[in-house]
């Protein structure tokens, strides 16, 4: 029999490096997984990775949809082994509607790289992306993309990511000329140029090492106009920024730039390599009573994604857990602290690149899809004991509100439980009001109403209506003093409702209003997500 060697827990945490790409729609997420895939040598081929993206056109068509979910079950994980470290890369939905789900999964990286088209610039998208990565302090990667195209000047990039996303920036490499006239990139990190051919297929770079920008070499490579700009722009680079600073990388107050073409497979490699040397292992975690590192020897972790099987005949659904300490084995009984239970869970699976297997035993930063018949919901903690949950898992004021109306008396009873699956599922918010039980539905876009009523009819056979209602905002509310919370709730009795977890939310009509009452109602604190 062979005995593998086991490395000691802390060698495991050492080779892992778990992070998201995130990106406004179209800038060259799904196409930038890709490549880092093909880099990696974990696919051999363009084209295997599928965008997960809902096409506008097919909105309607409810089979495509479902077979788009097909696709992000295998797409929302995919993990490689790359110079020896294993890498995961997290996926996140590209449709800003599902933008709650990113948000989530946000919650499950130790590092993000940020996708922009260096034609569009920073977009809506990415600006409430970066706002989710200050909160949590999360390090941000920048790939400013498609230098193929005639994108916009690199400096009045580079100040717009500075001053839109409000985030210290320092250009790691730098394009040599763009769109028709692009030839390369310089690696301000690493002293080289790699020569720009426009190539799909090629991986294999045309790097050529250089002392600095007036190393006599580059003149045999570079056309003189496009050299004579390269020192220019590098000279006013090196008098601006310091040398790079990786603990401000690491603490989130600075994104280190990267310049490439995804789709012409330039300037991949740069980005790559940079990362597996800077990008953060997995870190430590709050939980209610402690932080918890990764070289706990108990095995800890968070459900962060719930994906439901929309076959009612089948109704099992994979639940996404985030391993924060410890070693976790197939076939343990694992405490689940929400409801108070042990489970064993024997069928966990692991995904590496396209491939879903099954999985023995994982580690920190690694993510495994556990089988779930019901009992797990986002945002619980799986550990061997410990009562106390993982924190950082918040729920965000929605934007858009519709109360729910049931057409069929006679299946109250699944609406019921149908409602409460999909919301552990974070299908959307449901708030359930003091007075009268009224149901309102909160969502970030309006494909999740679309979703919810279909699933609800098709899964659980109870149909649904949304009805328009004024609402402005979800406010989670609490105070110092009790009696004042209970003043505050008499006064306002009308428009208190509870979230999923029970917890007191203030829904506010109007923003001038809310600005009212909170002038009113100084006593009383109001925050616009669930957890403070
Ligand atoms: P997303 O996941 O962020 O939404 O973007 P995705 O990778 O799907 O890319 C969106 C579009 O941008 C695709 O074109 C893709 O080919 C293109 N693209 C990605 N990277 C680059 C790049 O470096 N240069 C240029 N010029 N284009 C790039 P599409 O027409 O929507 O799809 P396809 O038919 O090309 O696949």
């Amino acid at each position: 029999m062979i005995h593998l060697k086991r490395m000691p827990l802390a060698e495991e945490i050492k080779k892992r490096k778990t992070f998201g790409i995130i990106a406004h729609p179209d800038a060259g997420k799904t196409t930038l997984t890709e490549k880092l895939l093909l880099f990696g040598g974990a696919i051999q081929t363009a084209g295997a990775v599928k965008s997960n993206k809902i096409d506008m056109a097919t909105r309607s068509d409810w089979m495509a949809i479902e077979r788009q979910r097909g696709i992000s079950v295998a797409t929302s994980v995919m993990g490689f082994e790359y110079k020896n470290l294993k890498i995961n890369i997290l996926d996140t939905p590209g449709h800003q509607d599902f933008a709650e789900d990113t948000y989530r999964t946000l919650t499950a990286v130790d590092s993000v790289i940020m996708v922009i088209d260096c034609v569009k610039g920073v977009e809506k998208q990415t600006i409430k992306l970066m706002e989710v990565c200050r909160m949590r302090k999360t390090p941000v990667l920048c790939f400013i993309n498609k230098l193929d195209r005639e994108g916009r000047d690199p400096f009045e990039l580079i100040d717009e990511i500075e001053e839109e996303l409000k985030i210290n920036v320092q250009p790691l490499t730098w394009p040599i000329g763009m769109g028709k006239s692009l030839r390369g990139v310089y690696n301000l990190y690493e002293k080289n140029i790699n020569l720009f051919e426009p190539s799909k297929n090629k991986r294999v770079d045309d790097l050529v090492s250089i002392k600095n920008v007036n190393d006599p070499e580059l003149e045999v490579h570079l056309p003189i106009s496009a050299l004579s700009q390269l020192r220019e722009d590098i000279e006013l680079i090196n008098g601006v920024y310091d040398p790079f600073d990786e603990k401000a990388y690491l603490s989130g107050d600075l994104a280190p730039v990267f310049f490439g073409s995804a789709v012409s497979n330039f300037g991949i490699r740069e980005l790559l390599d940079c990362f597996t040397e800077i990008a953060p292992n997995p870190k430590p975690r709050d939980t209610e009573s402690r932080i918890i590192p990764p070289i706990d020897p108990k095995f800890s972790g968070f459900i962060f994604k719930i994906h439901a099987n929309m076959d009612p005949r089948h109704r099992n659904r994979i639940a996404f857990i985030r391993i924060c300490s410890g070693k976790f084995k197939r076939g343990n009984n694992y405490y689940h602290v929400r409801n108070d239970k042990r489970y064993r869970f024997s069928n966990a699976t692991a995904f590496m690149a396209q491939q879903k297997e099954t999985i023995n035993e994982a580690f920190p930063g690694d993510i495994v899809g556990l089988y779930d018949t019901g009992n797990l919901k986002i945002g619980d903690t799986l550990n061997e004991g410990e009562k106390s949950l993982f924190k950082g898992i918040p729920s965000f004021s929605p934007e858009l509100f519709k109360e729910v109306i049931n057409l069929d008396a006679m299946k109250s009873k699944q609406l019921e439980k149908g409602l409460k699956q999909l919301m552990d599922e974070g299908v959307a918010q449901l708030f359930t009001y003091e007075m009268g039980a009224k149901k309102v539905v909160g969502t970030v876009g309006a494909l999740q109403f679309e979703v919810l009523q279909y699933r609800l009819l098709n899964e659980y056979n109870a149909k649904v209506n949304f009805s328009p209602v004024n609402i402005y905002k979800a406010c989670w509310i609490n105070a110092k003093d009790k009696n004042n919370l209970d003043a505050f709730i008499k006064d306002k009795y009308r428009h208190i409702a509870r979230d999923k977890d029970d917890k007191l939310v203030f829904m506010a009509e109007s923003k001038s209003w809310l600005q009212m009452v909170e002038d009113n109602f100084s006593n009383i604190q109001f925050h616009s997500i669930s957890e403070f």
